[in-house]
């Protein structure tokens, strides 16, 4: 078969094997791929399985059309693809070995020999030339083994990948290719994918027309498609949309739970649901499902004071294939003493990002109400952004949504005439650019909005992530009405005459009032700039940067009643009254959260 005018496939099918690689069903069997590139020289690339010597050599004498091979490329040292070197190179003594230092290491062990006096050493980058083929070579170090390298041949496009971009199944299996490529990539390879995508980035340099695996079909069309099916793999990100499900069952309770989940997804819009019985699944197949989807939910009974065998087996396969990036339920079984969620937990505990659902199912023995009310609570956490979507089920009013605005903080500087003063803001955005007009809002029981509504100018300092929180109780927590708020601070100017801040800060603007805009509780300014200046490139302190690293953690151990996001002021009593202001930042209730 051609590949194209110069490269002919002389690989074979194997349709007798049961487990390839010791393990996985291939129940389409498996195909060990070989080529020829035929110009001035000849470089055959890579041998087969043992079990296909002479027909394979055939294969390759037929591609020759009674010329001798003047190189045999070694891309990878697994025997599926290197057992026959001695037969090749006995049956073309002329031929010498191209491969990586790594293979003819290899070589030495599983042969004896490692042709010293036949063989040319490549590495990253490295090329041989064939005529108008000129072979480069690009290293992809575990990609699957340490000394596996990758071919470009830049006259016909073609980038020989090894075992990249394989698949189980014979070349003339009538399946989809994402299923079985899917299933081997996170067999074979999902360990490695740090080094997949430093080859995936190599790779986006080439202009490639053809993918040549050592395994499943050359790919000739739509390679936008598969390359994006392996960046997601190899990046663990989401490829499907749903909820994949994991589970083992000794007498059918757990069992009955699942099936109660499954249900109850499909009914709140789940999109796909993925049910895996370990203990009868292809077990290749279940972990495929598990990096294929972003949610997993893991059901198993306690056993032997630990977990149900399948189960335990599964969550092995993830861990070292490194599971990550995931929403995991739970759902376990115990008559006695359930333990299982503790030990599946403890099993995942070394895998990166992974967020566990807060509602569990904690089955004692059968489901029972409690259980169902579990499963539903499970469900619905679960299918929370697909009830969102749906017209039908969807909270339209809920206000939270607020809240997934991205604010920075900003101090915005003024002065009565008299005294500097400053506070600060979340709400400065530009509005437009030709001619650039910045909006700033400010609450009108601020002494800022009065200073500058009267004096019409004001500087816009952007906080910069280094800002530690005594800056936020100078400028946040205090009037500048009754206090100096630059007291005890080295002051600088801006042309417009008022301070901006010394440190703290990667940039600041000065505007002018240009109009306003009265909004009842607030004022909004809309503004020229008159100065801008970069002062570093430290990155703007964000709301949420302030949230998570800046402001203290509140003091709500062992306490009832209401914490300020803002400030962490702690209310305690049953009920916060509406009209309450922070004592600390005089923020408002509606800036207050239960304790949990
Ligand atoms: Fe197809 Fe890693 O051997």
């Amino acid at each position: 078969m051609k590949i194209t005018n110069d490269i002919v496939y002389v690989g074979v099918n194997d349709r007798k094997i049961d487990l390839f690689e010791g393990q996985y069903d291939v129940p389409n069997g498996m195909a060990y791929n070989s080529y020829v590139i035929l110009d001035k020289k000849i470089a055959v690339m890579d041998t087969v399985d043992a079990s296909f010597t002479h027909e394979w050599l055939d294969n390759v004498v037929a591609a020759l059309g009674g010329r001798k091979p003047d190189y045999l490329v070694v891309q990878h040292m697994e025997p599926d693809h290197s057992a026959n070197i001695l037969n090749f190179l006995n049956a073309f003594p002329s031929a010498v070995v191209v491969s990586s230092a790594k293979a003819f290491t290899m070589m030495q062990n599983f042969f004896g020999k490692d042709f010293a006096d036949r063989r040319i050493v490549v590495g990253e980058g490295s090329t041989l030339e064939l005529g108008k083929h000129v072979l480069t070579f690009v290293t992809a170090p575990m990609v699957h083994w340490p000394e596996v390298i990758m071919t470009y041949d830049s006259a016909d496009k073609v980038l020989f990948s090894a075992d990249g971009f394989g698949k189980f199944g014979a070349t003339d299996a009538d399946e989809d290719w994402a299923c079985e490529a899917r299933r081997y990539y996170f067999g074979i390879v999902g360990k490695y994918g740090a080094q997949v995508q430093a080859v995936l980035k190599k790779a986006a340099n080439l202009d490639i027309e053809k993918i040549c695996p050592l395994h499943g079909p050359v790919l000739t069309e739509d390679l936008p498609y598969y390359l994006n099916l392996y960046n997601i793999w190899s990046s663990y990100g989401v490829e499907t949309d749903g909820v994949c499900i994991c589970y083992t069952s000794v007498y059918g309770h757990t069992k009955a739970a699942v099936e109660l989940l499954a249900d109850k997804l499909k009914a709140k819009g789940c999109p796909k649901i993925a049910v895996n019985d370990l203990a009868r699944c292809d077990m290749a197949e279940a972990v495929e499902d598990a990096f294929r989807y972003g949610k997993i939910v893991l059901a198993t009974t306690t056993y032997n004071a630990d977990i149900f065998p399948f189960m335990k087996e599964f969550i092995l396969h993830l861990t070292e294939r490194n599971f990550q990036n995931k929403t995991i339920g739970f759902i376990e079984n115990g008559s006695w003493a359930p333990m299982a969620i503790k030990t599946m937990q403890n099993m995942l505990a070394a895998s990166k990002n992974l967020t566990y659902c807060e509602n569990a199912v904690h089955i004692k023995s059968a489901v029972n109400d409690q259980n169902k009310q579990e499963i539903e609570a499970l469900a619905e956490e679960l299918c929370k952004e697909y009830l969102a979507r749906q017209d039908s089920t969807a909270d339209k009013n809920d206000l939270k949504a607020l809240f997934n605005i991205g604010y920075g903080l900003y101090v915005v500087t003024s002065s009565d005439g008299k005294k500097d003063n400053g506070l600060i803001v979340n709400t400065v955005s530009q509005v437009t650019s030709t001619p650039n007009r910045v909006a700033v809002t400010i609450n009108k029981q601020n002494y800022s909005h009065h200073v500058i509504k009267q004096s019409g100018v004001m500087n816009v300092n952007c906080l910069s992530v280094d800002a530690p929180f005594s800056v936020f109780e100078n400028f946040g927590f205090r009037s500048g009405r009754t206090v100096d708020k630059f007291e005890n601070t080295e002051i600088f100017r801006s042309d417009n005459g008022l301070v901006f801040l010394p440190m703290y800060i990667n940039s600041f603007m000065s505007l002018k009032v240009e109009s306003y805009v009265d909004l009842g509780t607030h004022g909004m300014f809309i503004c020229s700039v008159t100065e801008a200046r970069v002062i570093s490139k430290a990155e703007t302190m964000t709301y949420a940067y302030y949230q998570n690293n800046v402001k203290p953690k509140p003091q709500t151990e062992g306490k009832k009643g209401y914490v300020c996001k803002i400030c962490g002021y702690v209310y305690e009593g049953e009920n916060l009254p509406d009209d309450f202001v922070c004592p600390l930042c005089k923020h408002g209730a509606s800036d207050f959260e239960p304790i949990k």
